[in-house]
């Protein structure tokens, strides 16, 4: 049987982390056959809900479980982790400036960073939830220089299943039929979903989407404003931000990660630009790679038309911002 890999959550006495620890538990992120060690980490006042969090772990006597370290000590937390999913972060209360929320996740990215460069295991993968996600990502990288760049990644893949979601809304068709969907860029409402290069299978054989919706004013238009506002009216309907199908969309980008993607399909991460699609390098953007032997790579060669290369600029432009508003809390 196989050795249990421990994975991390931080913030997990928090919603998101309350949505994803049983998927982990259940083999949702590493799959059926692969038993986990959970570590998760908090903060001090939500020491008593995290201890809750780990009763009710062990009360779901999951069998892939092989035990769970609930902590406030970062150190702790994270000792020997081979997987990190950073949920933990400050979140932007009403009335405060985006630099000084900024400066409160730089300081917690930046201390995380170097606990994982310490004493995570090598090889360690992370992948970073928390908002704003591709800039704590970049600082963890920049903090943590030991840990390979490839290995420091971003969730977009919630954007990106937001985007398969709609395309089969609108063509009542089964979302696991549509594909190669893109999200560009940052995860805030500047990202771009792009379905240039998006197909549908159907009974004739793999068909363009945009073939298919012939209607090309609602994809370049209600369709990208959908997708990059969902988190918004999830917040409206539920007075709650987006919990269940980020943790579902966490594990997506895992496992797809770790266990690779299949043959024809790529999938959206942010990740550490290397000059692809003349995006700046140096800062975590959101491409479409597809991943084999726990290596994601960018996909290359895709044609972006003129409507589509303003707007991986813009998203570009606006991380590059981004990326200066944390350089400028670290001085
Ligand atoms: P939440 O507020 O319910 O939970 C956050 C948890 O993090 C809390 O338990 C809090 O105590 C903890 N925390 C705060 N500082 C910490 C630290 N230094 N170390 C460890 N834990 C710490 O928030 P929720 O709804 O679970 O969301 C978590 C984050 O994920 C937010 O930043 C949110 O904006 C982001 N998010 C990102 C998405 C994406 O697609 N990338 C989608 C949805 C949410």
């Amino acid at each position: 049987s196989k050795e249990p890999v421990r994975v991390l959550v931080t913030g997990a006495a928090g919603q998101i982390g309350y949505a994803l620890v049983p998927m982990i538990a259940r083999g949702v992120m590493l799959g059926a056959d692969q038993p986990v060690i959970l570590h998760l980490l908090d903060i001090p006042p939500a020491a008593e809900a995290l201890n809750g969090v780990k009763m009710e772990l062990v009360d779901a006597a999951f069998p892939l479980l092989k035990g769970v370290i609930a902590t406030t000590d970062v150190v702790e937390a994270c000792s020997g982790v081979n997987i990190a999913v950073m949920v933990g972060g400050f979140p932007r209360k009403e009335g405060m400036e985006r630099k000084d929320v900024m400066s409160k996740n730089v300081s917690i990215y930046k201390a995380q960073a170097s606990a994982l460069e310490k004493h995570a295991a090598a090889n360690c993968k992370v992948l970073v939830v928390a908002n704003p996600a591709n800039t704590n990502a970049l600082i963890l990288k920049e903090f943590a220089p030991s840990i390979p760049e490839k290995n420091i990644t971003c969730l977009t893949r919630l954007d990106h299943n937001r985007a398969l979601g709609q395309i089969s809304e609108r063509l009542n068709v089964q979302v696991s039929d549509v594909k190669n969907v893109i999200i560009w860029g940052n995860h805030s409402s500047t990202q771009y979903p792009d379905v240039n290069h998006a197909t549908v299978r159907t009974p004739a054989g793999e068909k363009p989407v945009r073939e298919l919706v012939a209607d090309d004013a609602w994809l370049n238009g209600e369709f990208i404003t959908t997708v990059q506002q969902r988190g918004a009216a999830i917040i409206k309907a539920r007075k709650l931000s987006s919990a269940l199908s980020a943790a579902s969309s966490a594990c997506d980008h895992i496992r797809d990660w770790v266990l690779g993607t299949p043959e024809g399909t790529w999938v959206s991460m942010g990740v550490y630009s290397d000059g692809s699609y003349n995006v700046p390098a140096g800062l975590i953007y959101s491409f479409p790679v597809t991943s084999r032997n726990g290596e994601w790579s960018i996909v290359q060669g895709l044609a972006i038309d003129e409507f589509s290369r303003k707007k991986l600029d813009l998203t570009a432009e606006e991380l590059s911002e981004e990326k200066a508003l944390a350089y400028s809390c670290l001085s």
